[in-house]
C-alpha cells in the first residue's frame, strides 16, 4: 500500500450493530458493545495507514428517539470510552473532537467530552471526531443562523467555518457499513465530493482488511470534482 493515494479525511457510518446482534440471537446492546470493540481497533488502524482525519458517526439526532434502554446503554459506552480510552489517543498524539448538539446528551458526558478535548488538544498526528447528537441538516441551519447574526454574505469558505466541522478538511472517503445505501444526515455539506464506499458487512464484522480494501478502491477512483480531465 506504500505508494497509494491515502484519503486525508475518512468518515465512517458505523451501521449494523443491532442486526449483528439479532443474527446471533443476542440483545442489541451486545451489538453496540461489539461495535465499540471493533471501533477501537479501527481507529488505531486508520491512523497507522496515514489517514489524518477520521470522523465516526456514533449517534445521530434521529437516533435520540430510540427507546430509553438502548440510549442508556449507548451513553454507558460513551462514558466508558471517554474515561478509559483517551490515554490511547494521548499516547498516539491524536486530538479528539466531538461534533453535535451537546444539549441533547447527558451533561456528565458533555463534561467528559470537554475534558477529553482539552487533554488531547496538542495532538498533532491526526484528528479523531465523533459525531454525537449530530445531524447534518441541523448543523447547516445552525451555521445559517450564525451567518444571519453576522449579517454578511457568505463565501463557501466562510460558511464552512461556521459548521461544527469548521477547521476540518472536506471529506475524501465516506464508508457506510451495514448494507444500507444512504447518508442518513451525516456531514451533508462536508461530503459533497466524498467518494462513497458501501459495505454489506455489519459494523462489528468490518475488519481492518475491509478498511484497507476501501482505501485501495478509493485510490483507483478518478476524482474530477465535476470537471473534465
Ligand atoms: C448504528 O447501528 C450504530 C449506532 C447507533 C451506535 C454506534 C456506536 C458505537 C459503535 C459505539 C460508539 C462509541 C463511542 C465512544 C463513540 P444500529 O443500531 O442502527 O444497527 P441496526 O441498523 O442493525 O439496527
Amino acid at each position: 500500500m506504500a505508494d497509494m493515494v491515502t484519503p486525508f479525511h475518512v468518515g465512517i457510518i458505523m451501521d449494523g450493530n443491532g442486526r449483528w446482534a439479532k443474527k446471533r440471537l443476542l440483545m442489541r446492546p451486545l451489538g453496540h458493545r461489539a461495535g465499540m470493540k471493533r471501533m477501537l481497533s479501527l481507529i488505531e488502524h486508520a491512523f497507522d495507514r496515514g489517514v489524518k482525519e477520521l470522523t465516526l458517526f456514533a449517534l445521530s439526532t434521529e437516533n435520540l428517539s430510540r427507546p430509553k434502554e438502548e440510549l442508556d446503554d449507548l451513553f454507558g459506552l460513551f462514558r466508558l470510552y471517554f474515561t478509559q480510552h483517551i490515554s490511547t489517543l494521548l499516547e498516539r498524539n491524536i486530538r479528539l473532537r466531538v461534533i453535535g448538539d451537546r444539549s441533547l446528551i447527558p451533561q456528565d458526558i458533555v463534561r467528559l467530552i470537554e475534558a477529553a478535548e482539552r487533554d488531547t488538544a496538542a495532538g498533532e498526528r491526526g484528528l479523531l471526531t465523533f459525531a454525537i447528537g449530530y445531524g447534518g441538516r441541523q448543523d447547516i441551519v445552525f451555521a445559517c443562523n450564525k451567518a444571519v447574526r453576522e449579517g454578511k454574505e457568505q463565501t463557501l469558505e466562510s460558511f464552512a467555518e461556521k459548521l461544527s466541522t469548521g477547521g476540518m478538511s472536506a471529506m475524501d472517503l465516506l464508508i457506510r457499513t451495514g448494507g444500507e445505501k444512504r447518508l442518513s444526515n451525516f456531514l451533508l455539506f462536508e461530503a459533497a465530493y466524498a467518494e462513497i464506499c458501501f459495505s454489506e458487512k455489519m459494523f462489528p464484522d468490518f475488519t481492518d482488511e475491509d478498511f484497507d480494501a476501501a482505501l485501495i478502491d478509493y485510490a483507483k477512483r478518478d476524482r474530477r470534482y465535476g470537471k473534465l480531465k
